[in-house]
């Protein structure tokens, strides 16, 4: 089984450049069965809830190719409406394919997508707006059935904020009859990336207010080559690790108008942050303050999504930091694991105390889910001696090469141990790269030979 080594303790110098956005990513690849002409999404990344979309996509009969970070899906011949169980229990956005599905047949067939070591996840949400549109849900044994006759455009308005929900919606009310009101929606980069992308399918789509949209359903939608936006969860992931190991790191591509509440915080804990025309450059070399208090909010607000990365950081701080996790209702796991390398941490309900300590020790540790992988990842480069971390497979989700990333930052870190890629795209791009790597070698055996 394949982990993570890593020797800490050296702060972290250099660059790198960041990849495509998953969260991006994943609803437009749902969405591209809007239309039965070609899609083209660049920029995308090579990681395993991509793999298992693309699966979900070739199940209902779409073509599919994904090579160099580029994907084509030619959803010409949609064969069934019905999204596997075995494979959509793997990946949270599978539920995305209830919006598209409705949007391209008016019915759907799908698990409930469950929840996760982060929280219930419920879909609640979804289904009283879509129900509102004209959608009908019935479930058996465990699967949501979706249908409706015609899809009505109709006045909605979020009383919680949903990026999922708000996915869903939009993607129903594109190809609706009439015009859809949104308001209360989710203002996430991805959810507004979403609408970007419909627009250049020819959907009619207008930001009304700032957390309000009108959406005038056409008859029809076409193909579309769309470039994918840089991550910034990953963005925020390396930003907070050049913090934590006090280095100095420059993430080409990194997207800092979606980054403020992010640059905002390092800067509370004395980090220097200078925004380029093409990424960030991140000063971590006296980030030690803490944190009195700090909580995770909807966009714009602090990500959910970078709040165990953060705690990592603030395990050496100099003073104490109290963090409020406001999204999930049990996003404090990665706690029980930095403990074991010598942090203080006090978790409460939905807070985080925690207590400075000199420095942390290195140890084996277990990621139990994507962003607590990449927390312990941090914590690992921090720490004093050897760590090793379990669980690559959570971290391999939304990270495309987390450990080849940070070694060219200067980190003594690698994977010992075998990962047999299960998915056929995965298989592709290590064959791919196995090629290359054999070509590499036979002209550099060919070019000294000719010598
Ligand atoms: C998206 O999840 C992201 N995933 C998550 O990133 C991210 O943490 C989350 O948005 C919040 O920003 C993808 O984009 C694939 P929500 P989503 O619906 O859409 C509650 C990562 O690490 N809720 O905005 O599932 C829900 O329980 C992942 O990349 C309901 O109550 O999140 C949660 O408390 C993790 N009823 C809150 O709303 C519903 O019907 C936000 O959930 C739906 C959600």
């Amino acid at each position: 089984m394949e982990i993570i080594e890593i020797f800490g303790g050296r702060p972290l110098n250099g660059n790198v450049t960041v990849q495509g956005s998953k969260n991006a990513v994943l609803p437009m690849i749902a969405a591209s069965i809007l239309t039965d002409e070609k899609v083209v999404l660049k920029n995308c990344p090579h990681i395993d809830d991509v793999y298992t979309m693309l699966n979900l996509i070739e199940e209902l009969g779409c073509r599919v190719n994904f090579e160099n970070h580029v994907i084509e899906i030619d959803a010409g011949s949609i064969v069934c409406s019905e999204i596997k169980q075995e494979i959509a229990k793997k990946v949270r956005s599978s539920i995305t394919f209830l919006g598209s599905l409705l949007g391209r047949c008016k019915k759907a067939k799908l698990p409930f997508p469950g929840g996760c070591t982060i929280g219930a996840r419920p879909i609640n949400l979804h289904i009283e707006m879509l129900e509102k549109m004209g959608v009908v849900f019935t479930e058996r044994d465990d699967v949501l059935i979706a249908s409706s006759k015609e899809i009505k455009g109709t006045n909605l308005k979020f009383y919680k904020k949903s990026v999922g929900a708000a996915q869903n919606c939009i993607m129903a009310a594109v190809l609706a009859n009439g015009i859809t009101r949104i308001k209360g929606i989710a203002v996430e980069p991805e959810v507004m990336e979403l609408c970007s992308f419909l627009r250049k399918m020819g959907a009619v789509i207008l930001r009304t207010d700032y957390d309000e949209i009108m959406i005038k359903g056409v008859d029809k939608l076409h193909g579309v080559t769309y470039d994918v936006p840089s991550d910034r969860i990953v963005a925020g992931t390396y930003m907070l690790a050049a913090a934590a190991t006090r280095g100095e790191v420059f993430l080409k591509k990194a997207p800092a108008s979606h980054l403020h509440s992010v640059i905002y915080t390092l800067k509370q804990v004395n980090a220097k942050i200078e925004c380029l025309n093409n990424g960030i450059f991140i000063d971590g070399k006296n980030a030690s303050k803490g944190i009195p208090y700090i909580a995770t909010d909807n966009y714009p607000g602090f990500p959910t999504d970078l709040q165990s990365q953060l705690v990592s950081l603030l395990t050496v701080a100099d003073s104490k930091s109290i963090i409020e996790e406001k999204i999930f209702e049990a996003r404090f796991k990665v706690a029980d694991q930095l403990n074991k390398m010598n942090a203080n941490i006090y978790k409460g309900s939905s807070k985080l105390v925690v207590n400075p300590v000199k420095k942390l020790c290195g140890t084996r540790v277990v990621a139990e889910e994507l962003r607590g992988g990449a927390a312990l990842v941090i914590a690992g480069l921090m720490a004093e001696g050897r760590t090793t971390i379990d669980g690559c497979k959570y971290i391999r989700r939304g990270y495309e090469d987390i450990v080849n990333d940070f070694k060219a930052m200067g980190a003594d870190i690698r994977t010992i141990g075998e990962h047999n890629g299960s998915n056929k795209h995965e298989k592709a791009k290590m064959e791919n790269e196995t090629g290359e790597k054999e070509k590499k070698n036979k002209d550099c055996y060919e070019s000294v030979c000719c010598i």
